[in-house]
């Protein structure tokens, strides 16, 4: 049996929760939103430095923020003008992004408090929370698990479940920052990237898919070999300017729904490597151009855009809408589970 590595204390009100590994390899997070605030790394030389974006005060947290480290849900990304149907009856979401809802609306999954737990057998904790049926909108009390765990492989597995008693809708996601290099002050443009997905969503002038899955052969959004993440994002391209960069949904190559890699980060200067495993069809790419230097970072500055890169693994947007998209749809009496690991390395 392996003994959970766990320290707790208060900051501000809020609870920080530390996982450490027998490598010295930490990740720290917060009851509020299961925010990952820090994840301690070593580059090739064995020197350590945090690589996820996030304040040095957790009350920052308590804040305006992009959703730095939090869990993101009920419905992780958008949903077209708030709004989708279920079983004949409308259901009217907060329109928080323009006319679109975003990440679960005004007060979603990253905003609330979450119970925390250590694990018996893992080094690692569950966080619960129950969503009460009509909270931001949606059918449905839903109770929810995440669980970060902490294995000797340098991998931070994160498993979801959850349970409604109304038919719902259920996107859940991690939306931790990365910057490899674990300066903030510079840009993610540099690391290499390499996606195992053969298409991706294109998005309408709101950025909601347009419904088909396009191919990225030839287009600056084909990742299937690596390139840096800057080589083609200033391309003259109709995609890129609706995103102002990268802020797509690919298609994982993943018939099974097995966990699968889906993705190679590398940034050479430090060495500092991640690979993401998951069982999602999509995942989200999103290169932080909407970051615009208004909060402040942890190692002083401020963040700019461009200074993180999410991989935000989840189902399609706007699946409630799309029926040609896998579905969303939890039932009553079934379990909604999901899991995807980030393992850092060196090269
Ligand atoms: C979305 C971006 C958004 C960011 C912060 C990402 O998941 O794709 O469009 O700006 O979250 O809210």
């Amino acid at each position: 049996m392996i003994k959970p590595n766990l320290t707790s204390h208060e900051k501000n009100g809020l609870s920080s929760y530390t996982l450490i590994n027998e490598y010295g390899l930490s990740i720290e997070v917060l009851n509020l939103g299961g925010i990952i605030c820090s994840i301690n790394t070593p580059d090739r030389n064995g020197v350590f430095e945090d690589i996820v974006l996030g304040f040095k005060d957790p009350k920052h947290y308590l804040g305006e923020h992009p959703y730095f480290g939090a869990v993101a849900g009920r419905y992780a990304n958008r949903i077209a003008d708030g709004k989708f149907s279920l079983e004949g009856n409308e259901f009217t979401l907060a329109q928080n992004n323009d006319t679109n809802h975003l990440h679960g609306g005004i007060k979603g999954f990253d905003k609330v408090l979450w119970n925390v737990e250590s694990l018996k057998n893992e080094n690692g904790i569950q966080l619960s929370y129950t969503s009460k049926d009509g909270e931001e909108g949606y059918p449905g009390n839903l109770s929810v698990t995440v669980d970060y765990v902490l294995t000797k492989d340098n991998i931070l597995k994160v498993k979801y479940r959850a349970q409604t008693d109304k038919t719902t809708v259920i996107n859940l996601t991690q939306h931790s920052y990365f910057n490899l290099s674990g300066d903030f002050a510079a840009q993610i443009l540099d690391h290499e990237l390499q996606l195992n997905a053969d298409k991706y969503l294109p998005l309408d002038n709101t950025q909601i898919p347009v419904g088909n899955y396009q191919s990225v052969v030839g287009t600056p959004f084909d990742f299937s070999t690596p390139k840096t993440i800057g080589r083609d994002i200033e391309d003259k391209n109709k995609q890129l300017e609706i995103g102002s960069g990268y802020d797509h949904c690919w298609v994982i190559n993943n018939p099974n729904n097995e966990i699968v890699k889906a993705a190679e980060v590398y940034h050479p200067q430090s060495g500092r490597t991640m690979d993401v495993y998951t069982d999602q069809p999509g995942m989200q790419c999103y290169t932080g151009n909407f970051m615009d230097n208004t909060l402040p970072s942890k190692t002083g500055g401020t963040y700019g855009p461009r200074s993180g890169f999410c991989l935000e693994t989840q189902h399609f947007p706007n699946a409630p809408n799309e029926p040609n998209f896998p579905t969303t749809i939890l039932n009553p009496g079934e379990t909604f589970t999901s899991e995807t690991w980030f393992q850092f390395s060196v090269k």
